[in-house]
């Protein structure tokens, strides 16, 4: 059988890193696509080039050309801009919904059966208008934040802790944005809920709720550090994580920036829920229920994704 192929739209900080962990994973072939001429290629070569050291099988190719990614199994996209130190998320907006009607479009007539996983930003606002842009299968369409997210939060958990990151299961809904959700009641150290552990006197209520905070905030400490640019490594390993769920039929329960329409009291809105991916998409929106604290939050949290469409809708007038 034919490896899988997957594209990856954007070939900048997060864009190499996913080529190379798709590539030392072997999860298949890798199209690197980007506007910048050279720079796609130069990371495609350069990462072939550490096959024979690392002993991968995996062709990759760098390319400005969208006919490239045609019969893509997974396209990851990362074109857009990323903020800098003082920017808030909501603050790129105007210039990356522009970048995705440029790939919802190139998706759209070069690779329409992909599994689509957007990581750019804002996450819920870009997501739902890529996948107008592309016009395919809600289903297929899906972005990344509530695994990053979750994985920020079950790192400082584990830190806290002193336990294994294996052993911490963290949930974080909502929009990926400063009004994002980690749900302390759904989050568990060995299987026990964090409200026990406060409980039980392995942490304070006070430490919890900083954890809270510095989740909230877990990208733009990054960006604070970075000055550059924002976080990649553990952005790349998330999407990674989701994009191995639907091409190994994984069923795994992660979550995602999914279309919710049913679920959660919602009537057709990305936002960050709990998903089942396996090889049909995002198979299942997870209808949690929520204590009237969290939904509190989570209605919060809808209201802002909410705004942030009405203003994608208000630059660019095919939106409706
Ligand atoms: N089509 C394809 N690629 C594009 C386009 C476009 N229309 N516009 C910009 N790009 C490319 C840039 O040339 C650059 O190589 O997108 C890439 C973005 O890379 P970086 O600037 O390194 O940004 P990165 O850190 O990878 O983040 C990308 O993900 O987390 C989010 O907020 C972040 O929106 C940002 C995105």
């Amino acid at each position: 059988m034919a490896r899988p192929k997957i594209a990856l739209i954007g070939a900048g900080q997060i864009g190499g890193t996913l080529a190379h962990l798709a590539a030392v994973k072997e999860l298949g072939d890798v199209v690197l696509f980007d506007i910048t001429e050279g720079v796609p290629q130069g990371k495609a070569l350069d990462i072939a080039e550490s096959g024979p050291v690392e002993g991968i099988d995996a062709k990759l190719k760098g390319t400005n050309d969208y006919a490239d990614i045609a019969g893509a199994d997974v396209c990851i996209v990362t074109a857009g801009v990323p903020r800098k130190p003082g920017m808030s998320r909501d603050d790129l907006l105007g210039i990356n919904l522009k970048v995705m009607k440029a790939v919802g479009e190139g998706i759209r007539d070069n690779a329409p059966d992909a599994f689509v996983i957007c990581i750019t930003n804002p996450l819920d606002a870009m997501v739902w208008a890529l996948r107008e842009f592309s016009g395919l299968p809600h289903e297929k369409v899906v972005g990344m934040a509530g695994v990053l997210d979750s994985a920020r939060f079950r790192h400082f958990l584990s830190e806290e802790f002193g336990v294994s990151m294996r052993d911490v299961t963290a949930f974080v809904l909502g929009g990926h944005g400063d009004t994002m959700v980690p749900l302390a009641r759904y989050s568990t150290v060995g299987g026990i809920p964090l409200p026990d552990l406060v409980e039980m006197g392995w942490t304070s209520q006070e430490k919890l709720d900083a954890i809270v905070q510095r989740t909230r905030d877990g990208g733009a400490e990054i960006v604070g550090l970075l000055k550059t640019g924002s976080a990649f490594y553990a952005p790349a390993a998330s999407a990674i994580e989701m994009a191995t769920a639907y091409l190994k039929d994984q069923k795994r329960l992660l979550p995602a920036a999914a279309w919710v329409d049913g679920a959660l009291g919602l009537n057709g809105m990305y936002v960050g829920v709990p998903t089942i991916i396996g090889a049909g998409g995002i198979e299942k929106v997870v209808d949690i229920k929520l204590n009237r604290d969290e939904q509190a939050m989570f209605d919060k949290s809808v209201d802002a994704v909410r705004g942030l469409v009405e203003a994608c809708k208000g630059i660019d007038s095919s939106l409706t």
